[in-house]
Formats: C-alpha cells, sequence, structure tokens
C-alpha cells in the first residue's frame, strides 16, 4: 500500500491554497499608484457632494460548472488594479466621517471561504487589497450589506446601469447580485428629497440618481493616456507586430487558418501576454470579407490574400494590429492594386492624427483616397458607392478595451487610436470578378504626440514589397513538424 507522505500533503495543500507568496511572476503591472491618482482624478471631476459606485464585472459561464475566464470591468480595474468578481468600489467626493475615521473611498472585497481557496487559490482579500492595491479602507463584500451607506446625504448617486447578466446562484456569497440588490434596496428606500419633483412611475431616489454622467467622467479620463500605460499598450503592440513578421516568414499555401492564429498566439505567450485583447480574426480570401471573421476554420489558405487581425493583451492593455499578405509571398497584380490602394488610404488617416483632428477627419481623409481609387479602378460607378467595399469605421481608441472608451472629441496629446481602412469585395459583386475573394485592412496603433502621429505597430512591414521582402525569409516554424495522427491504424 501506498505510504501518505504528511509532508508533501502539507506542501501541497498549503501552494493550493495561495498560502504562499507568489514569486517569480510579473511586476510590470499598473503601480497602485497609478490607480490612486486616477482615482483622485476622477473625485476631482465629479460634482459637490457626490458619490460613485462601482461594481466589477459579473462571472460568465460558459457550461455546467466552467465559466469563460474572468474579466474585469475596464472602469473599475483602472480605479483599483483588481482583478476578482464579487467587489465593489465607492469614491465620494469629499472626505467622510464614520466611527472617528476620515476617508474618501472604500473598497469592498470577496474574502474567499477555506473550501473555495482549495479550488481557486487565496485571492486578494482585504489583507491583500490594503498591502497590494495600495487601499486603507477596504471591507468584506459582507460588510456592504450589513453597514449599509447612507446614500441618501448625497446630491448626487452615480453608476452605470446594470446590464441584465448577473446570475443569482453560485457558491461564493456575498456575490455580486447581493451586492446589486443591497444597493439598489438602500437607494429606493432613500425619500424624496425637499422641493424635488419626481414623476409618479419613478422610485424616490430618481432625482439624485444619476446613471450617466459617470460614463462620461471615465471616458474623459481613459481616453489620454499616462506613460505608464503606454509603455504597457507600446508592449502589447510590438507583441503583436512580432507575431505578424513570424507569421509573415511562415506562411504557406498549405497552412490552415487555425495554424496561422496558433502562431500569433504562441508569439504573444511567449512574450508573456495573458490573453488576446479580442478573438482573433484570420480570414483567407472570401473570409476576409467579413469583418470579425473568428471562425478561422478554412484548411488551407491556398493562393490567397490572407487579412489577418489580431491584438494581444499585455497587463491589460490590448493592441489592435492588421496586416494582410499573399499566402504564397506574391501579391498578384490585381491584389497589389488593391493593396497599395488601402496603403495610401491608410497613409491619408494617419497624416490626419494630429493634435486638434478627430475620428471623422481621419475617416473622411481615408475613405476620400478608396473612394477615388475604386472609381479609377473601375470597381465603381460613383465616389459613393465606394462605401459598399469600405462599410466600416477607419478610427477607435485602445487601452484596457479594444474599443476603448472615450468622448469622441478632438484628439488630445497621448490619445491612441487604430487607422484601418480597408477594401472588401465579396464573391458576387457588381464588379469584374477578377477582384471577386479580394479583401485587404491595414491597421496601426498611432500615438497622438505634440510633433505629430508616432506609428507604435511600424514594426510589423506595411507595404506591399516589404511584406514580399519579409516573407522570403526562413522561419523557425518550417522545421515545426508534429507526427500525423490521422494515419491508418
Ligand atoms: N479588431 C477589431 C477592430 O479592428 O476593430
Ligand atoms: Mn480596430
Ligand atoms: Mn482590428
Amino acid at each position: 500500500m501506498m505510504k501518505i507522505n504528511v509532508k508533501l500533503c502539507l506542501l501541497l495543500v498549503l501552494t493550493m491554497t495561495g498560502m504562499f507568496a507568489q514569486t517569480n511572476v510579473p511586476t510590470d503591472y499598473l503601480s497602485s499608484e497609478f490607480h490612486k491618482t486616477r482615482r483622485e482624478a476622477l473625485r476631482s471631476s465629479m460634482p459637490e457632494n457626490s458619490v460613485a459606485v462601482f461594481f466589477s464585472n459579473p462571472i460568465r459561464n460558459r457550461a455546467n460548472d466552467v465559466d469563460y475566464i474572468y474579466h474585469q470591468d475596464p472602469n473599475f480595474y483602472y480605479l483599483t488594479g483588481l482583478k476578482e468578481p464579487h467587489s465593489v468600489l465607492v469614491v465620494y467626493s469629499e472626505a467622510q466621517e464614520k466611527g472617528g475615521k476620515t476617508f474618501d473611498e472604500a473598497l469592498y472585497v470577496y474574502e474567499r471561504g477555506e473550501r473555495y481557496k482549495i479550488y481557486n487559490g487565496a485571492g486578494v482579500g482585504v489583507k491583500g487589497a490594503q498591502e497590494n492595491l495600495g487601499f486603507t479602507n477596504v471591507y468584506k463584500g459582507q460588510d456592504f450589506i450589513d453597514e449599509p451607506i447612507d446614500f441618501s446625504k448625497f446630491d448626487k448617486i452615480m453608476f452605470k446601469e446594470f446590464e441584465g447578466d448577473v446570475r443569482k446562484k453560485g457558491r461564493e456569497q456575498p456575490n455580486l447580485y447581493a451586492l446589486i440588490e443591497q444597493f439598489k434596496s438602500s437607494i429606493n428606500a432613500i425619500p424624496v428629497p425637499e422641493g424635488k419633483e419626481v414623476d409618479a412611475e419613478s422610485e424616490p431616489a430618481k432625482s439624485i440618481v444619476d446613471t450617466k454622467s459617470l460614463r462620461k467622467l471615465m471616458a474623459g479620463l481613459r481616453e489620454v493616456k499616462t506613460a505608464e500605460e503606454l509603455k504597457l499598450i507600446k508592449k502589447a503592440v510590438e507583441i503583436s507586430c512580432v507575431g505578424q513578421i513570424e507569421v509573415m516568414k511562415a506562411m504557406h499555401p498549405g497552412m490552415s487558418e487555425t495554424e496561422t492564429q496558433g502562431i500569433h498566439e504562441m508569439v504573444f505567450k511567449k512574450y508573456g501576454s495573458e490573453y488576446e485583447g479580442y478573438p482573433s480574426i484570420v480570414g483567407a480570401g472570401n473570409n476576409g470579407c467579413v469583418l470579425h471573421y473568428i471562425d478561422n476554420v478554412k484548411l488551407q489558405v491556398g493562393n490567397e490574400l490572407v487579412l489577418m487581425d489580431l491584438g494581444a493583451e499585455y497587463r491589460g492593455y490590448t493592441a489592435d494590429v492588421t496586416r494582410t499578405i499573399p499566402a504564397n509571398g506574391k501579391f498578384t497584380q490585381e491584389q497589389k492594386l488593391i493593396y497599395d490602394l488601402v496603403y495610401d488610404a491608410q497613409e491619408a488617416g494617419i497624416a490626419a492624427m494630429v493634435i486638434g483632428g478627430n475620428a471623422r477627419k481621419t475617416d473622411k481623409a481615408a475613405r476620400d483616397v478608396v473612394y477615388k481609387g475604386l472609381l479609377e479602378l473601375g470597381i465603381t460607378d460613383s465616389l459613393e458607392q465606394g462605401r459598399t467595399y469600405f462599410p466600416h469605421g477607419t478610427s477607435h481608441h485602445i487601452g484596457l478595451d479594444v474599443h476603448d472608451l472615450n468622448n469622441w472629441g478632438e484628439f488630445k496629446e497621448n490619445m491612441i487610436l487604430t487607422v484601418e481602412p480597408g477594401i472588401y469585395i465579396p464573391e458576387g459583386s457588381p464588379c469584374d470578378e477578377k477582384w471577386w475573394g479580394i479583401a485587404v485592412r491595414i491597421e496601426d496603433d498611432i500615438l497622438v504626440t505634440k510633433n505629430g502621429p508616432v506609428n507604435y505597430s511600424a514594426l510589423a512591414p506595411r507595404k506591399s514589397d516589404e511584406i514580399e521582402k519579409m516573407m522570403e525569409q526562413e522561419s523557425i516554424f518550417d522545421k515545426f513538424e508534429l507526427p500525423n495522427l490521422d494515419k491508418a491504424e
């Protein structure tokens, strides 16, 4: 019979329950100082005698007892650095006093029970939030319920409208559902403030409840990046560029879309990127005409163009980079004409990424080039018809979200946006069939600076001849052969 090794068991249990502080892990996350100064910036933008309440993202179920990988609400992460569910952040515009304590914010976290820890580790908890996230005023989620905040004393209670996908059931208690229920009942119990009018259908506190302003305030903060954020974004973008380069070298007509995706994502992981910032898009030929094609199932890309739109997520920040390459290493005449037209449109768009510009101007600059070019090539009969082949916008902010929060105003220094014109000519389009199945998007991540646009994704070749040259290079994947598992028995 096997002897039980007591010491080993203890070590295993301690490790599983996360009682050893983890070392040998990345340390280049946003600093607690960053999150603190962001909360201060929010506080100073809040109206007098107001309170802002943020809830963590819900857990989303995949199947049975398996959940999707948890992703924190970007505003919550931006302000706290906490990546765990069932949490609440409360930010007060002015200092509050309670029980002899003065504070202007409070964080409520989920304190994991012993059984939960066996499966999922210790988590941050109250102590971790104080020691590692730099919060002084931290409580258990249960305290949010047992010692309810008196919201009636504020002139404004700001929060984001709840979306209907918060699960009531769950082992963790109090869970997000319970925290939200508590909050709702607190604000619904507030009497109508004297002299304030409310319509018959609204809850009593309606006149002081504000579910709109917070979005604008948070967008104002998040749309301009700090140096600390830009460092992480640059890393995410450059990792994505190396992915594009390695695929350019490895690509051949026999490769599948899935394998192509795998090479990109392997590069991401090799650099320590946690996830993809959005589902990876790899579309050969006509598949590239589907703007967010994420099936990636074609078994052989053949001699077509392969449109690859992928972004590594690094320490929470995502890149968004697209390259379109000829699978066999050489653009056909038609492919090159379309590719170079998109390139010229992108150049015009990038040139418009200046302080005082805006996404509309960038879009127009790129769109004008595409429309004129399509007309000259005889693909369209009029300029307006160009929209059929370029049906999406040219530019969006990136950051914690791939389509990052912003107020769509004038460009300011240290905003970072994509410039991504495209031309998509699906099979059966009303033009000469020699153009059918050609889809090209070129997408770069452009920083707005005092000295003009800076292309963070310049590392990945973008000109048609530079791509062809890169594709001539040898690849480490040329030798990456695996056993055939489908051999007859
Ligand atoms: N990757 C999605 C987009 O380019 O917006
Ligand atoms: Mn994009
Ligand atoms: Mn993209």
